[in-house]
């Protein structure tokens, strides 16, 4: 299974390089074999050689150049980067990434072999429109996007369940992924409010291949409770 903690806008990079090692000791002390992902802010990242695998959350489409603010290949080569993170929601609602921008994105880091952690969901509204309405629109954020990339992971991760507490159902999750298995085979992570409480029974359904955390993510020993949840279920 897949285990992602996206450490968003938080960490120092003296706090993160602590988080790591403190991961990275737990992976070794406990044996786990699953996939471990991090992703620091850019700020922190670092080389890292280890169990865990760093990655970026985001990344503009160049080798390098004149887009002030932003980070290009180049930047991610330093430190042997090779996995980013691409349409989490909070780079399309907050940000305002577009499809088109992200399309160009994720080819251009396909091309370099990248593993890349493509994200879609729904927002509220959306939701509430029906099951069918919804999926319209999550099959919506994967035109454009290569479905059979060998290194893709997609995370479904509904927007109104991200940092609120609010979960679907468990049913509901099941439904989605089954539906979201069609589009593309890919491992396929559920995310939004996953916490130490409900990430066991969120990790063993159906379709589920592992999860994304954010905010409970930010405490190492949770998120080390979580791997070893995935480790124990070992789908
Ligand atoms: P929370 O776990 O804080 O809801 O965030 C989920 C998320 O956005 C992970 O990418």
């Amino acid at each position: 299974m897949i285990i992602a903690a996206n450490l968003k806008t938080n960490l120092t990079r003296e706090k993160t390089s602590k988080y790591i090692k403190e991961v990275e000791s737990f992976l070794a002390k406990n044996n786990i074999s699953q996939e471990v992902l991090v992703f620091p802010a850019i700020s922190s990242l670092n080389l890292h050689v280890g169990a865990l695998t760093v990655g970026t959350q985001n990344a503009y489409p160049a080798i390098n150049g004149a887009f002030t603010g932003e980070i290009g290949y180049e930047q991610l080569e330093e430190f042997g980067i090779k996995t980013i993170l691409i349409g989490h929601s909070e780079r399309r609602h907050v940000i305002g990434e577009t499809q088109e921008e992200l399309i160009e994105k994720f080819n251009f880091y396909k091309e370099l072999g990248f593993k890349i952690l493509y994200c879609v969901g729904e927002p509220l509204e959306v939701r509430e429109a029906g099951f069918d309405k919804m999926m319209e629109y999550i099959s919506n954020q994967y035109e454009g996007i290569d479905t059979s990339y060998e290194n893709l992971v997609i995370a479904y991760e509904p927007v109104w369940a991200i940092g609120t507490g609010l979960t679907p159902t468990l049913e509901d999750i099941v439904a989605i992924h089954k539906e979201l298995k069609k589009i593309s085979s890919a491992p396929l992570l559920y995310g939004g409010s996953v916490k130490v409480t409900n990430a066991e029974e969120v990790l063993a359904l159906d379709g589920v291949d592992g999860v994304l955390v954010g905010s409970a993510a930010l405490y190492a020993e949770h998120f080390c409770t979580m791997c070893e949840y995935a480790q124990n279920i070992d789908k």
